[in-house]
């Protein structure tokens, strides 16, 4: 799965994805305060944008490959990339991601949260409990000397075993002063295959986990990623540091 080469960090490249990470995380935190029934996910966006700016940072997805937002919101059956909207006003029981990445000093912060609104419903809750329990196992796979199948497999086994489904169309990615570059990092696979992790690789583990078909399809919009059978599709993001002895996550809010 591609031949790019996998750009290692140096101590002072690490030390700006640290900062970049930290600005993602109090970004999210932030915007999830401002999740509650009424709000519209344009309003999200707005402040992304404005509290970004302030922070003397700016938003990498805007205008990326002609994104037209500063950030992605994706609500209930949106698998990823939904773009915010002023007519698309959160209701008590939806869930939503939002997934944000600020460009500080030239690096990426690349990091998404599902939250509720209001009152989730029994199989909402459960869904968003397992998909951040994959995001966890497969942080937990991470160790240098291992194999990118390590995350995949780890991610794949909990999620299945719960009867919910991996997304095959998005994965995780490389990511430094480029947003997405090698190694791609497939929330599926088997443990010992793929590349080897190397102190100094930087990349995000970022799984799509539905309720029922993992088969998604993009909209006419060219970005929104809906379920193909409608049912709910939760996602969480970290961005992440392979080092001597483990992993680093760089966008946990310290
Ligand atoms: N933040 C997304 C990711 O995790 C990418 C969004 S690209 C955009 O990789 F153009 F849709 F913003
Ligand atoms: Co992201
Ligand atoms: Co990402």
């Amino acid at each position: 799965m591609g031949s790019e080469r996998i750009t290692l960090l140096s101590k002072r490249e690490l030390e700006k994805m640290r900062q970049a990470g930290q600005l993602a995380a109090q970004l999210l935190d932030h915007l999830g305060k401002m999740v509650k029934p009424g709000i519209s996910t344009l309003e999200l966006d707005q402040e992304a944008e404005r509290w970004t700016q302030e922070h003397g940072a700016t938003s990498a997805p805007l205008g990326y490959h002609g994104y037209p937002k500063s950030i992605c919101t994706s609500v209930n059956e949106v698998v990823c990339h939904g773009i915010p909207n002023g007519k698309q006003i959160l209701q008590d029981g939806d869930i939503i991601n939002i997934d944000v990445t600020p460009i500080l000093d030239g690096y990426h912060g690349d990091t998404s949260r599902t939250f509720f609104v209001g009152t989730p419903s029994p199989t909402a809750k459960k869904l968003v409990e397992v998909t951040e329990e994959c995001l966890h196992r497969g942080i937990a796979a991470v160790q240098p000397g291992g194999r990118i199948g390590d995350i995949g497999a780890a991610i794949q086994e909990y999620a299945e075993g719960h009867g919910f489904s991996v997304v095959r169309d998005f994965v995780g990615h490389g990511i430094n002063r480029v947003f997405h570059t090698a190694p791609q990092v497939p929330h599926y696979g088997t443990k010992g295959k793929g590349k080897r992790l190397r102190p100094g690789m930087v990349f995000t583990i970022e799984p799509m986990i539905n309720e029922g078909t993992w088969e998604a399809e993009v909209q006419e919009d060219g970005w929104t990623a809906l379920t193909k059978d409608r049912k709910l599709s939760a996602q969480f993001e970290h961005t992440l540091a392979v080092t001597q002895d483990g992993v680093e996550i760089l966008t946990r809010l310290e």
